[in-house]
C-alpha cells in the first residue's frame, strides 16, 4: 500500500500512526492498537478521553455559539469558568485572566507583572528570575525563562537573558545537610540573586512548583517553598507559580501550591484545565495586582482566541467532573499507589537512581551508578529508546533530557486521574516488560524479585 504523501510538518521526523479514538485512559490507532495513555498526552488529559458528560456540554454550547468576541460580548462559560476557578483556588487569587494554551499563560504572568509595577512607579523592575533546569514555553518571553539548553540555544541572541538559579536537585547533592536546610539552602540561591541583580530591577520570580518536562516530576524539600515567599516578599518580587503541568489537580490538590500554604501573586495554568478538551490557558491573580491595571487604562495584552465561549464550557465541564468525580482525591490516592509501584522498580532495575512526584505527577530518572548518580551514557539516548519500546508494547510515556537538556533521561508517569489501581497495575506489567527489553539492550542483568 503506498502512503498518501504528507505536507505537514513536525517537530522532528518519527511517523506516528494515525489516532482514531480515545476512551478513558486507552488510546487506539486506526489499525486497532490500543495504548495506554501513561503520561495524559503531555500531562494533558487529566480526566481522560471522550468523557460523555463533558462532550455533551461542549455540544450544548456548539449548538448556542462558539465565538463571541470578548470586546463584544460577556459570555456565560467565560464567567462562570473564571467564578469556579476562584472557587477551586486558594483565597486572594480571585482575578481570572483568560489565554489558549501554557506559553500563553505564561507571557500573560509577567507582563501582567510588568504593567502592575509600572501602576505602582517601580518601572525599574523588569528582571524575572527563573530556574535551570525548568520549562516554561516556546514563546520568546516564556523561552528566555525556559532553562533547557538546546531549546534556547538557537534563539539566545534573540532574547534578553533573564537570571537563573539552580532548581532543587537534591536528589544529587552529596552533602551532610539535613532535608531542611538543603531547602533552605536553595531558597537562598533567590535571595542571593536579587542582591546580586538589584532588588529595585527584580520584578518577579517564576518556578514550577513540582518541576515537569525538563526536571522529571522534582519536589522540593518542604522547607523551599514557604522560604521562596519570605524572600520574594521582603524585596518586593511578585512570585508567579507555573502550575500549568501541576495545576486542576493533578498532584492531588488543584494547585500543586496547596500542599505548601503558599498564596502565589500569579498562577499560570493550561494543560488539565481545558484537559485536551479545548485549547485552555489562564493566569489567576488577585484583584490587588488586576484592579490598578485596569485603573491605569488596561491590560495592554491579549490573544483572539481567548476565553471563547466552546474553550470555556469545555474548562468548565472538565473542572465540574473534577468536582463531581472526585478526581483531585483520587490523584492523591492513586498517586500514592503508583509510586510505591516505580519505587520496586528500583530492586529489578540498577539503572533507576531516582523514583520522584507528587499525586499522579510522577518520574523516574535513569543513571549509570547509583552512588555517584551519574547519568548513562548520552549516546545511548535512553529516554527515546524506552519511550519507543514502551510505545510498541502499548504504553505512552513522556521523556526529556534531565540535567539541563544535555544529559540525563527521565521518564514522566502521568497517566489521567481517572485511573485505577487495576489500570496501575495493567500499566506497570507493559512498563516492566519494556524495562526488561531495554535492559538487554545495554547489557545490564536485572535483578529476579524474590
Ligand atoms: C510548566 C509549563 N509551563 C508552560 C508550558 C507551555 O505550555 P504550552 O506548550 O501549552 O504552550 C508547559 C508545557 O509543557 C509547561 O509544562
Amino acid at each position: 500500500m503506498t502512503e498518501t504523501p504528507s505536507y505537514l510538518f513536525y517537530q522532528s521526523r518519527n511517523p506516528r500512526p494515525f489516532l482514531d479514538r480515545g476512551e478513558g485512559i486507552y488510546l487506539f490507532d486506526e489499525s486497532g492498537k490500543r495504548y495506554i495513555d501513561g503520561s495524559s498526552g503531555a500531562m494533558v488529559s487529566n480526566i481522560g478521553h471522550s468523557n460523555p458528560r463533558v462532550l455533551a456540554k461542549i455540544k450544548a454550547q456548539m449548538d448556542k455559539a462558539t465565538f463571541g468576541y470578548r470586546l463584544h460580548f460577556r459570555t456565560h462559560p467565560s464567567e462562570d469558568l473564571a467564578t469556579k476557578t476562584v472557587e477551586m483556588t486558594p483565597d486572594g487569587l480571585d482575578r481570572v485572566f483568560f489565554v489558549s494554551g501554557g506559553s500563553e499563560a505564561v507571557e500573560s504572568a509577567i507582563k501582567l507583572a510588568r504593567q502592575y509595577a509600572v501602576t505602582q512607579g517601580q518601572g525599574s523592575r523588569y528582571k524575572v528570575i527563573s530556574r535551570f533546569p525548568s520549562y516554561h514555553g516556546c514563546t520568546f518571553g516564556a523561552l528566555d525563562l525556559t532553562g533547557y539548553a538546546p531549546l534556547r540555544e538557537p534563539f539566545a541572541p534573540m532574547m534578553p537573558g533573564m537570571p537563573k538559579v539552580a532548581s532543587p536537585a537534591t536528589y544529587l547533592d552529596r552533602d551532610n545537610l539535613t532535608e531542611e536546610a538543603r531547602g533552605l539552602k536553595y531558597a537562598e540561591l533567590l535571595r542571593d540573586k536579587i542582591l546580586e541583580e538589584g532588588p529595585d530591577t527584580v520584578l518577579a520570580f517564576i518556578m514550577e512548583p513540582v518541576g515537569g518536562a525538563s526536571t522529571g516530576a522534582l519536589v522540593a524539600p518542604d522547607s523551599y517553598y514557604g522560604r521562596v515567599r519570605e524572600i520574594c516578599d521582603e524585596f518586593g518580587v511578585l512570585l508567579i507559580y507555573d502550575e500549568v503541568m501541576t495545576g486542576a489537580g493533578r498532584t492531588g490538590k488543584f494547585l500543586a501550591a496547596e500542599h505548601w500554604g503558599i498564596t502565589p501573586d500569579i498562577v499560570a495554568l493550561s494543560k488539565g484545565f481545558g484537559a485536551g478538551y479545548a485549547p485552555l490557558g489562564a493566569i489567576v491573580a488577585g484583584a490587588r495586582l488586576v484592579e490598578p491595571v485596569l485603573d491605569a487604562g488596561g491590560f495592554l495584552h491579549g490573544f483572539t482566541y481567548a476565553g471563547n465561549p466552546l474553550a470555556c464550557s469545555a474548562g468548565l465541564a472538565v473542572l465540574e467532573e473534577l468536582q463531581d468525580q472526585n478526581l483531585i482525591e483520587n490523584a492523591a490516592r492513586m498517586g500514592d499507589v503508583l509510586m510505591d509501584e516505580l519505587r520496586a522498580l528500583m530492586d529489578r532495575y540498577p539503572f533507576i537512581g531516582d523514583v520522584r512526584g507528587k499525586g499522579l505527577l510522577t518520574a523516574f530518572e535513569f543513571v549509570s551508578d547509583r552512588s555517584t548518580m551519574e547519568p548513562l551514557d548520552p549516546a545511548l539516548q535512553a529516554h527515546s529508546r524506552l519511550v519507543e519500546l514502551a510505545y510498541e508494547r502499548g504504553l505512552i510515556l513522556y521523556s526529556r533530557r534531565t540535567r539541563g537538556g544535555t544529559s540525563g533521561d527521565h521518564f514522566l508517569v502521568a497517566p489521567p486521574l481517572i485511573i485505577t489501581k487495576d489500570q496501575i497495575t495493567e500499566m506497570m506489567v507493559i512498563l516492566r516488560d519494556a524495562l526488561d527489553a531495554f535492559a538487554l539492550e545495554i547489557g545490564v542483568p536485572v535483578e529476579d524479585a524474590a
